[in-house]
């Protein structure tokens, strides 16, 4: 059985922060189309420096050729239980940007703006009933290789998506851990003012 969310907030939030956490368990049914693009179009809305979205989702469905190479791209650890994800995500972000001139620069927030999509995503997915699991456990060498990702990209993280599933079909030291986890305290993460002086 799966058990009920124990999160308690220290102020009033919206409840879909609480309600969205990372399953491992997953049921591996076919994910609708609809449901996917749906994810990646609330990816799309994610704010970035100067509306950049330096964000490319690379995707693969449970059953396919590309399904079967994007799990071998994932870290041991995460292998097992994402075997039953219904489709696995690389989010890739582009780490230049072009200038008014046509000049390629680097762009300083590719990363941060990548994690505003991935978040954008992960929240949807979980509002729809199909909750995500980032993995940075990737073999990122050999995923850059295999996926052809271009030179002035940076592979951010895969990320497993699917339907909530029995955490009994779950290798055991990880049924353990199937449930939302909990958080620092506010006042340990918010300062007022700069840090203090050294
Ligand atoms: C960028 C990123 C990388 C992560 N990498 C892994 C991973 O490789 N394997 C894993 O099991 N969980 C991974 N996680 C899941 C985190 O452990 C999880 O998000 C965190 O414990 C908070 O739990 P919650 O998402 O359920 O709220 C990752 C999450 C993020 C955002």
């Amino acid at each position: 059985m799966n058990a009920p969310n124990p999160r308690k907030a220290d102020h009033p939030v919206s409840q879909h922060f609480l309600d969205r956490w990372s399953p491992r368990a997953f049921t591996g049914e076919t994910i609708p189309d609809s449901v996917l693009m749906r994810l990646f179009e609330a990816a799309r809305w994610a704010p970035s420096a100067s509306n950049l979205q330096p964000w490319i989702f690379l995707y693969a469905k449970h059953g396919t050729p590309d399904f079967d190479l994007f799990h071998s791209l994932l870290a041991e650890g995460n292998r097992p239980w994402a075997n039953n994800a219904s489709a696995l995500v690389f989010l890739i972000s582009r780490k230049t940007r072009l200038t008014p001139e046509a000049r390629r620069v680097p762009s300083r927030s590719h990363s941060l703006d990548a994690g505003a999509a991935w978040a954008y995503l992960a929240l949807e997915a979980s509002a729809v009933g199909w909750p995500a699991h980032g993995m940075i456990g990737v073999d990122f060498d050999r995923a850059r290789d295999e996926l052809h990702v271009p030179d002035d990209c940076h592979i951010e993280m895969a990320i497993a998506l699917g339907k909530r599933g029995d955490k009994t079909a779950l290798p055991e030291k990880l049924q353990g851990i199937e449930a939302p986890n909990a958080r620092k305290p506010v006042g340990e993460i918010v300062i007022a003012g700069p840090f203090p002086k050294r």
